[in-house]
């Protein structure tokens, strides 16, 4: 159930539907929040060579999360709960890990929030399942919105962090374990 008193709605889901609903939505809310004034916080400090477009971007990424945080505080408004959205309850509830206040060159904000940004997106992919599960097909939309652009903007951090021209196999792994791998075998 939900933590908060569910309101009154002609919503055709049923109560109990929308209860567990809201409690995923609020969970989500707290780790956006949380991790929109991470980005600020590297949007704020990051120096060195790069600092005017490393400064946009995060300040872009913001922007973004701000918007996210708006559309996910309102479904829980719209399914008759109560959005959580302050800083306090954001703190105590977010799942993202807490970001580091001694850093200063682009390249450690930039794998600083892609480490954040990862778990975000899956925990976001694990909201699009769980909600369709429940039967409420618009949330996993909201959801599925959301993580769409948020594996967009991981790619972006990393983009900047990946060698060019390394190649990477099928799995992930670098080319070199690829090949450390290949030679272990070839010797059985
Ligand atoms: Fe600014």
């Amino acid at each position: 159930m939900s933590s908060t008193p569910l309101h009154f709605t002609r919503i055709d889901l049923p109560a109990n539907v929308r209860s567990q609903i809201i409690d995923i939505l609020n969970q989500t809310l707290a780790n956006t929040l949380d991790l929109k004034t991470q980005v600020k916080q590297a949007h704020w400090n990051v120096k060195g060579m790069d600092f005017y477009q490393l400064h946009q971007l995060f300040d872009e990424m913001s922007s973004e999360l701000e918007e996210f945080i708006d559309l996910v505080a309102e479904r829980v408004t719209a399914l008759g709960g109560t959005a959580l959205g302050t800083a306090r309850l954001a703190a105590q509830t977010s799942e993202i890990p807490e970001y580091p206040i001694d850093i200063f060159d682009g390249k450690s904000h930039l794998t600083a929030l892609a480490d954040r940004y990862a778990p975000y997106a899956k925990l976001l992919r694990d909201g699009i399942s769980e909600t369709d599960d429940l039967g409420d097909a618009d949330t996993a939309d909201l959801y599925t919105e959301i993580s769409r652009a948020i594996d967009k903007r991981l790619w972006f951090l990393e983009a900047h962090l990946q060698a060019e021209g390394t190649p990477v196999s099928t799995n992930g792994s670098s080319a070199e374990t690829k090949a450390t791998n290949g030679k272990k075998k070839s010797k059985k």
